[in-house]
């Protein structure tokens, strides 16, 4: 006898198998992702205040000149990958192709492009800013690296008195407070998840017959550090712009950029990494959360190097405190929500309490306790600031408070 089943009940009997294999599919694909605390395996980090050769840091002077230098290294080789030099000069161009009024008048929009060009290619990318109108010196800035477009609609101004563009950036406030507000987009130079790099700004800086980065060679993170680099080349240059107060600002991949920007890039004099998670503040060694491991379906974001230490966390010679370590002694603001346990908040906490060695040692003010403050406490006045909030992962108004707050102490005091 033959069975018949009506064709709906087929299709309902079909669609329930699909939703439970990708359901379990899932659960097995989170499976070796830990969210446990008590889970977070036994570690020993690297000894930030300890040459490769074993001697202790003394003084400032060790710091900066042997132990910064070996860290450096070690991170660009083994994470996020070295820029290399061009074998043909490459020639930088930029213009301002836009400038109107906005926010009734309080500042000027301006669109900035910048040309990068050699024998092996082009390429460019834009830089947006708003600078207040009224002021009296030249402004200090937040540059923010965007996954928004210069032409997005997100980089609108919102409807209403809100002061705030869609995106939620609240610039009505940042231009009254005195500070421009600056963006670049994170793809103008390479892809969200680059894999071919056939028009990706490396072109520029392969040698003949090279058509992807070696081992050591930058990957996706660094190529947007680069971008935050040559907007800051631009805007030291720009009399709106105090260019000895510009402070990096990015969010999750654009937070492990801006630290990454920051740490080679000594002009930039202040950052606030926004839940930036692994490769960004986040301890490599808790493996709570995102892993080496998960990161690797975004295979370019860090070198290829990077690819030996998945499952090896341990044999890292450097861990993201030491990141953090080169951005000291200018003032470094971590930032973290409750529930973004994919970044890894109290990883991102312990992190930024181990680089204030460095801090301290350089005579600035860092973590003292090694809990993660309560929810709502922003710990402002520190130089390695840290708020954690209620909710996800995204910007929200308060994390913009904070960000206001701890560069209007520092910039201003
Ligand atoms: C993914 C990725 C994270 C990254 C995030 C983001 O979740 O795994 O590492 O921070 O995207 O950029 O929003």
């Amino acid at each position: 006898m033959k069975i018949r089943f009506p064709f709906s009940l087929a299709c309902i009997f079909l669609l329930n198998c699909t939703n439970s294999h990708a359901q379990s599919q899932r659960k097995e694909q989170d499976f070796d992702v830990n969210y446990i605390e008590s889970r977070v395996p036994e570690y020993q980090l690297p000894a930030i205040l300890q040459l490769a050769e074993g001697k202790e840091v003394q003084n400032p002077e060790e710091w900066h000149c042997e132990r910064r230098p070996q860290i450096l290294s070690l991170f660009s080789n083994l994470i996020y990958g070295v820029v290399p030099v061009p074998e043909f000069p490459i020639r930088v161009n930029s213009e301002v192709i836009d400038e109107t009024d906005f926010l009734d008048g309080r500042c000027t929009r301006k669109i900035i492009r910048i040309q990068f060009e050699n024998q092996r290619g082009a390429a460019e990318m834009q830089v947006l800013m708003f600078v207040p109108k009224e002021k009296k010196e030249a402004a200090p800035a937040f540059l923010m690296l965007n996954f928004d477009a210069v032409d997005s609609e997100k980089m609108q101004m919102a409807s209403g008195e809100s002061g705030m563009l869609e995106s939620g950036i609240p610039l009505g406030k940042l231009i009254d407070q005195g500070y421009a507000f600056i963006s670049v987009y994170q793809q103008d130079l390479v892809g969200h998840n680059e894999s071919e790099f056939k028009n990706s700004i490396h072109q520029l800086f392969f040698r003949e017959g090279q058509s992807y980065p070696k081992a050591n060679e930058w990957g996706v993170i660094s190529a947007i550090s680069w971008s935050a680099t040559k907007a800051l080349d631009y805007l030291i240059n720009d009399p709106d712009i105090d260019g000895e107060r510009v402070a990096l600002l990015g969010h999750s991949k654009l937070g492990k950029a801006a630290l990454w920007a920051a740490a080679q890039d000594e002009r930039f004099a202040m950052v606030f990494s926004v839940q930036s998670g692994c490769a960004g503040a986040a301890l490599w060694r808790r493996k709570f959360g995102e892993t080496l491991a998960k990161m690797s379906i975004f295979p370019n974001w860090l070198c290829t190097n990077a690819r030996k230490f998945i499952h090896q966390e341990d044999d890292l010679p450097v861990d993201q405190h030491m990141l953090m370590g080169l951005i000291a002694p200018r003032p470094l603001y971590v930032a973290s929500a409750i529930d973004d346990h994919w970044a890894d908040p109290r990883g991102e906490y312990l992190s930024a309490y181990h680089a204030s060695a460095v801090y301290e040692m350089l005579g600035k003010r860092g973590l003292i306790s090694k809990s993660t403050p309560a929810v709502g406490q922003p710990l402002i006045t520190q130089d390695l600031g840290y708020h954690i909030r209620a909710g996800g992962h995204r910007v929200e108004a308060y994390d913009w408070e904070q960000f206001i707050g701890f560069a209007n102490y520092h910039f201003k005091q």
